[in-house]
């Protein structure tokens, strides 16, 4: 599977110029790598403004948050139909900021379910505030996912992308970030769960990533250890240089670049 890396700019930058100076450095950023996708999620006020920039094969755009309905009398929501106007064909739904406003596992399974009807793929946040020793925080995960997929036909389960976001990890130093084989087991017991519930036939598409103070100096430590299929990213894809240093180290072309280098004449360098 193609990995995937997704920015996730939250209630930042202040303005549309810095917005599109950001997203100028991302595509700038990115563009030497070829074979990572990579999704940009602003805020939504600025998503037209960066429909209409100059659009990069490598860099799609998405939005943070999702309705759960179309159209109608909810103050402050905006609707799959209506970003998908603007270029926008990923949603991050059930982030744990959002979660932490109040948006239950059925608002979030509503919201998979919607997303999927109108077209948009779901990046669907999951994760425990706290671990303990007796494993609780699989047993949490696996709450989480059991209503998103209950509300999911079993084929519609392969347009889901899962962000595994442990909400302690979540906006602190590299050094703080999950540990590796910790990360391992709960991406093969979400494996399990998905194929438990769908079969390897849809389960397999499923992409899953890790999100939680993901740096340029650990990127490629959680992927190749964690088992992973792609990161989410919050506050180093604000930085351009950080972001597509990110993006790099999850590429898998240095690696044939090198063993190319490994053959040939350049061996010593
Ligand atoms: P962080 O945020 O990279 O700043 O920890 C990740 C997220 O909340 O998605």
């Amino acid at each position: 599977m193609q990995k995937i890396v997704v920015a996730n700019w939250k209630m930042n930058p202040l303005s549309a110029k810095e917005a599109k100076r950001i997203f100028a450095g991302t595509k700038e950023a990115v563009a030497k790598v070829k074979d990572v996708e990579v999704v940009v999620c602003p805020p939504v006020v600025f998503l037209s403004e960066l429909a209409r920039e100059r659009q990069s094969v490598r860099v799609a755009l998405g939005v943070q948050d999702l309705s759960h309905e179309v159209h109608g009398a909810y103050t402050g929501q905006v609707s799959a139909p209506m970003v998908s106007g603007y270029k926008s064909k990923w949603a991050i739904v059930g982030h744990s900021e959002r979660r932490a406003l109040g948006e239950t596992n059925d608002i979030v399974a509503e919201k998979v379910a919607r997303a999927i009807a109108n077209g948009i793929a779901p990046i669907v946040c999951v994760g425990e505030s706290e671990r303990n020793d007796e494993g609780a925080h699989y047993l949490f995960v696996q709450a989480q996912l059991a209503v998103v997929f209950s509300a999911l036909k079993r084929k519609d389960v392969e347009k889901l992308t899962i962000a595994y976001e442990p909400v302690w990890a979540i906006g602190k130093s590299a050094t703080e970030a999950i540990q590796i084989p910790e990360l391992y087991e709960m991406v093969l017991y979400i494996r399990k769960l998905l194929i438990e519930h769908s079969g390897r036939r849809y389960a397999d598409h499923v992409r899953i990533l890790y999100g939680g103070s993901v740096k340029p100096e650990n990127a490629a430590e959680l992927v190749r250890g964690g088992g992973l299929d792609g990161l989410l990213v919050g506050s180093a894809s604000l930085e351009p240089k950080a972001f597509g240093a990110i993006v790099e180290s999850v590429s898998d072309m240095p690696k044939k670049a090198s063993a190319k280098a490994r053959s040939g004449r350049h061996l010593d360098v």
